[in-house]
């Protein structure tokens, strides 16, 4: 079985082709076409630029995906798409360059939640050209936290999802992009923010709030966290290399620790065997280590899955996963008659 999977939700364009064979997932294909540079200038994404971007990559990164694939649009069984969340011109493009393909090679669709891409992607063993699909026991704890998200998801059973948390403000990818743009770095902010606490070598010595730390939920907050770096950044005249780096590397500690607080509080209370990471925040190295600590000490026994860096951040090879699930589920499968986006999708 073959399924091509298309994903338009932010800005990047992407293709992928995997092919399904004995329980083996080979990945045909796995385009990522970046719209970095086009949204760097402004600080963060802007919607028309991203759809109309889409409309010049797609069919370029579709050919690409087909020509390092080699097998023929005859031999595609599913077409997944991202219906949701994410920007409403930015879904439409995806979806209706599936809806076309759809109609004119007559082939059913998979609609997919792009939340539940960053999940499923956890579930493939190994990054090469062959993999696994890793057996996950249940309940699973996933953390989802990208540009437009922060949310703690209860699995009790495959494509059962429970949102047992969420921010109530800015996601934590934002905040990471707020505070590049308030230190006059470029966007995407996480990697560079990274980078940056790291040759600080040392945790940071600003003492910022950690918001919601100690609430009773499993609910976050990162909008008060951006405002206190606004106001230390004032008390500078000009910020050097290494107030920046100290400041990267104070916020990146205050986001990391709630981050842990609240995961390994979720943990112990629903009783997960498993957690998984998705989203572009989970490529931080600084998390994945320190929440692997804390865990090692108080849950030793709940394992800590993440994505290679390559799939934490958006492509369509986690659709072509989540798309696999749906269908071994037997849900979600469409006509080109039923397809429609939604930028507030939510998991359910
Ligand atoms: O999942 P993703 O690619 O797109 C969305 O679905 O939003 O996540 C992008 C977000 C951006 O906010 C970016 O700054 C953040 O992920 N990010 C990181 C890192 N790499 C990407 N944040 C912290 N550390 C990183 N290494
Ligand atoms: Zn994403």
């Amino acid at each position: 079985m073959n399924i091509l999977a298309i994903e338009t939700s932010c800005d990047e364009t992407a293709v992928a082709i995997i092919n399904i064979q004995d329980e083996k997932i080979r990945v045909l294909a796995n385009i990522v076409s970046s719209q970095i540079k086009l949204h760097s200038k402004f600080g963060g994404v802007v919607p028309q630029l991203a759809a109309r971007a889409h409309l010049q990559n797609m069919v370029p990164t579709l050919q690409e995906a087909f020509r390092q694939s080699r097998i023929d649009k005859n031999e595609v069984d599913y077409i997944a798409f991202t219906k949701g969340p994410g920007l409403a011109p930015a879904l439409m493009i995806g979806g209706n360059t599936a809806k076309a393909l759809a109609f004119s090679w007559e082939k059913p669709l998979i609609e997919v939640n792009h939340l539940e891409g960053h999940i499923y992607v956890n579930w493939l063993e190994g990054s090469g050209l062959i993999c696994n699909l890793k057996d996950i026991s249940f309940p699973v704890l996933a953390l989802i936290i990208s540009g437009g998200h922060t949310q703690l998801v209860l699995m009790k059973n495959n494509m059962q999802f429970e949102i047992v948390g969420e921010t109530l403000d800015d996601a934590a990818g934002e905040a990471f992009d707020k505070v590049a743009k308030i230190l006059d770095l470029e966007y995407p902010g996480g990697p560079i923010i990274e980078n940056l606490a790291l040759e600080h070598k040392k945790k940071g010595s600003i003492k910022f709030p950690r918001p919601m730390l100690n609430s009773k939920d499993f609910n976050f907050s990162f909008s008060g966290l951006k405002t206190a770096v606004l106001y230390e950044v004032r008390k500078y005249g000009n910020l050097t290399v290494s107030d920046k780096a100290n400041i990267a590397a104070s916020f990146q500690q205050a986001v990391i620790d709630v981050l842990v607080a609240k995961t390994i509080k979720a943990s112990q209370f629903y009783k997960v065997k498993n957690i998984v990471l998705g989203g572009g925040v989970s490529a931080n190295q600084a998390l994945r280590q320190q929440l692997e600590t804390s865990l090692n000490k108080s849950l030793p026994m709940v394992r800590l899955l993440y994505p290679p860096k390559a799939l934490a951040t958006d492509n369509a090879l986690m659709i072509a996963v989540a798309g696999y699930f749906h269908i071994l589920q037997k849900q979600n499968i469409i006509s080109w008659q039923e397809v429609s986006t939604d930028s507030n999708l939510r998991l359910k």
